[in-house]
């Protein structure tokens, strides 16, 4: 970690503290897991490392499945530390307001894209917010933030992956949540086939009426 020079906090997150760094002449950020006094030692240690590890799995794998995201250069265990390739560009969700309807389907429809590459792998992000995508000047997107991904085959978790995004969408860009989601579907389907696209979509109506169902319960 000694090769890292001048520091400066950039972003701090729930779980993570991010770093702007130099790092042999790159521009690095530096991923610094933080320590939860609410969790036992033990657990806390397990958790971190196991996510400080899992995190750079699942970006390599992302890559492979042809998923832009930061190179990773440099992992510590011991201060559950990652140091990657700074992304210069826009968060999604900074950048998506401002566009107009053609720009907005155009990175909506290259989201949908790559989440059906990542799916296709059986790569469930675990996060997908707007947040953690950034826009190249090239149009390209990067996915970010993988700490909370999983590996799995299964429906219902590609299901609650869409659904997520949908339900960010709603949170960030309520005007035009819908209309983004339906050119997120559009790249998805472009990817995965009209048949596994409608299987998902059916899937994320049935996380939806679960949901409901589960409001008015609470609520009677
Ligand atoms: N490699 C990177 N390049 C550029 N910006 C980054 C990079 N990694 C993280 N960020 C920025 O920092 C924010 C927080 O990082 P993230 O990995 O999502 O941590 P957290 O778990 O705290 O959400 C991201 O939303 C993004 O804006
Ligand atoms: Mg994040």
């Amino acid at each position: 970690m000694d090769e890292v020079n001048s520091e400066v906090l950039f972003k701090k997150g729930a779980e993570a503290s991010l770093f702007l760094g130099n790092w042999h002449g790159k521009r690095v950020v530096i991923k610094r897991r933080l320590s939860k006094k609410y969790r036992p030692d033990k657990l806390d240690l397990a958790i971190r490392t196991y996510r400080t590890v899992h995190e750079p799995q699942l970006m390599h794998e992302a890559k492979v499945a042809g998923v832009p995201t930061p190179a990773v250069f440099m992992v510590d265990v011991q201060t559950s530390t990652i140091i990657m390739e700074f992304i210069e560009g826009y968060q999604v969700k900074r950048a998506l307001d401002g566009f107009s309807q053609s720009e907005r389907h155009k990175v909506c429809f290259k989201i949908g894209s790559l989440i059906g590459k990542l799916h296709l792998h059986d790569l469930i992000h675990g996060d997908l917010t707007t947040s953690n995508m950034i826009l190249t000047s090239y149009s390209n997107v990067f996915f970010l933030d993988f700490g909370l991904g999983e590996k799995s085959s299964e429906l219902e978790a590609r299901g609650v992956d869409l659904h997520l995004l949908k339900r960010a969408l709603e949170s960030t860009h309520f005007k035009v949540a819908e209309e983004c989601f339906q050119s997120v579907l559009q790249g998805y389907r472009e990817v995965v086939g009209a048949v596994a696209a409608e299987e998902l979509l059916e899937k994320i109506r049935e996380i939806e009426r679960r949901g409901r169902y589960v409001t008015e319960r609470k609520n009677s």
